[in-house]
């Protein structure tokens, strides 16, 4: 038990700068050659008996975030609070966030000591010590076929958790098994059945009964209906929120199901390449999006009312790699309203300078010497030209190719370049340094983090 538990605070579980990054190995040696950054830097919180789901394409991390809520698997770097007071909350993420910025990269998976957390933070905590508090944060996953054990009964999945965690007796065990069955809406008569003998609707029931068993506090739902049927999703999705209100249980729900969203969950965050980009009540979210993002997601909803007609805005691209993630605002490759600062780098620029300044290419850059060579350094884009150094003639035909090429369509990241100048025998295209936008709060709880906002002063 946490020294924090004698008394129930507002937020039962917070995450500030919560990152996981996956090794990649690679080669004979099986090195590790670069790191998928599947959670990059999260704040969460959900406050107690609210359902808060967490939404994004395939791959943006969304379980990879959960499962670090529930220290399944240990953080990179960040910290998870359980049942901390929002005021601590608040003044913890605020420290974090001074602290990566002073350091450039947060410092320790510990985060900085004696500043009040170790009460709250279950990252802190040894594996003994976090035995006992386990069983309050249970997950309920997809596919309830792979979750439940093929060879054991019924009565055993369910009594396996709390014969573990209580002091009970068996007898009182099957007592309370029968009850939690009754509870999912199952039949005494089922507690002897193998779970292939069921249908998907009542497997996950059956998970559900499995999850409840230790009496948590907090259900992870990982798409817990997208494996059924649409006539049993309803089903399950409303016993879920009849347990949740007869039981005072806090759910984090994750799904790709925006319908699910609205009906079951109280505030939504949306997230993006490892970020949470927009956090929102779910009616403010759905009624007024702020974040070019998750505009396209809802854009794909259907809207109850035939005069509000939507368009649907399709995003260009899949979704970037999160091993070398886009610079600046990671949106930026694939938003429809992006602007110049939003973080365009070299790597942006670089496939298309190949061609722009390649004199045997390009017929508008004929005037140039044969083009050897397109490097990145940082966010300078470097052209060597056949072996000669030059000139500033030169140097201003580039400048106008440049120029040219930022007010075409598509010319965005050569509207971002700041500087074309003579170095060290090559013409260095200069970016700004890829800042992100700030995480801003908008309205009353409804936060974004996009350069259309309002940022706060340097
Ligand atoms: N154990 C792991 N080792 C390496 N990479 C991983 C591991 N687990 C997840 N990843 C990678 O991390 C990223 C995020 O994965 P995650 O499963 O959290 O996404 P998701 O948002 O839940 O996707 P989906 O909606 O498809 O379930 C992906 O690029 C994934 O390939
Ligand atoms: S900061 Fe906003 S406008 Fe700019 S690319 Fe990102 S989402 Fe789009
Ligand atoms: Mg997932």
């Amino acid at each position: 038990m946490l020294p924090s538990d004698r008394q129930a605070h507002e937020i039962l579980v917070g995450a500030v700068g919560l990152k996981k990054h996956f090794p990649v190995k690679g080669g004979v040696l099986r090195r590790t050659i670069a790191q998928v950054r599947a959670v990059d830097g999260v704040d969460l919180f959900v406050r107690r008996g609210e359902t808060l789901a967490l939404v994004g394409e395939s791959g943006c991390g969304k379980t990879t975030l959960g499962r670090l809520l529930l220290r399944l698997i240990p953080p990179t770097s960040g910290e998870v609070l359980f049942n901390v007071p929002a005021n601590l909350y608040a003044s913890a993420r605020d420290r974090w966030h001074r602290i990566a910025q002073d350091d450039g990269a947060m410092r320790s998976p510990k985060g900085p000591q004696g500043d009040g957390l170790d009460p709250y933070a279950i990252t802190r905590l040894r594996t003994r010590a976090f035995k006992p508090l386990r069983r309050r944060m249970q997950p309920v996953f997809q596919d309830p076929f792979t979750s439940l054990d093929p060879r054991m009964l019924v009565k055993d999945i369910l009594a396996e958790p709390i014969l573990i965690n209580n002091q009970m007796t068996r007898p009182e065990a099957m007592e309370r098994v029968a009850q939690l069955l009754q509870e999912v809406g199952l039949r005494p008569d089922h507690l002897y059945r193998f779970p292939h003998e069921f249908s998907g609707g009542q497997r996950q029931r059956i998970a559900i009964a499995r999850a409840l068993a230790p009496e948590p506090e907090f259900l992870l739902l990982d798409e817990p209906t997208s494996a059924l049927d649409v006539s049993v999703q309803a089903q399950i999705l409303n016993l879920l929120k009849d347990i949740q209100r007869r039981q005072g249980l806090t759910y984090l729900l994750i799904t790709h199901n925006l319908s699910v969203v609205r009906h079951m969950a109280d505030r939504v965050a949306v997230m993006y390449l490892g970020r949470i980009v927009e956090e929102a009540p779910t009616r403010e979210l759905f009624g007024s999006p702020l974040h070019p993002y998750t505009k396209a997601l809802l854009s794909a909803v259907p809207v109850p009312d035939p005069k509000r007609r939507r368009e649907k805005i399709l995003l260009p691209g899949d979704v970037p790699s999160p091993v070398d993630p886009p610079t600046g605002c990671r949106f930026h490759t694939r938003c429809n309203a992006v602007m110049p600062h939003c973080g365009w780098s070299p790597r942006d620029a670089a496939s298309a300078a190949a061609y722009l300044f390649d004199s045997s290419r390009n017929p508008h850059a004929s005037t140039l010497p044969a083009l050897s060579e397109v490097s990145m350094e940082g966010n300078r884009l470097r052209l060597l030209f056949g072996g000669s150094r030059p000139t500033e003639a030169q140097r201003q035909v580039v400048a106008d190719l440049v120029r040219g090429r930022a007010a075409e369509a598509g010319g965005m990241a050569f509207q971002a370049i700041r500087e074309v100048a003579l170095a060290e025998g090559s013409i260095v295209l200069e970016f700004p340094p890829p800042l992100e936008p700030a995480w801003v709060e908008v309205a009353p709880g409804h936060s974004v983090a996009c350069y259309l906002y309002p940022q706060p002063q340097a």
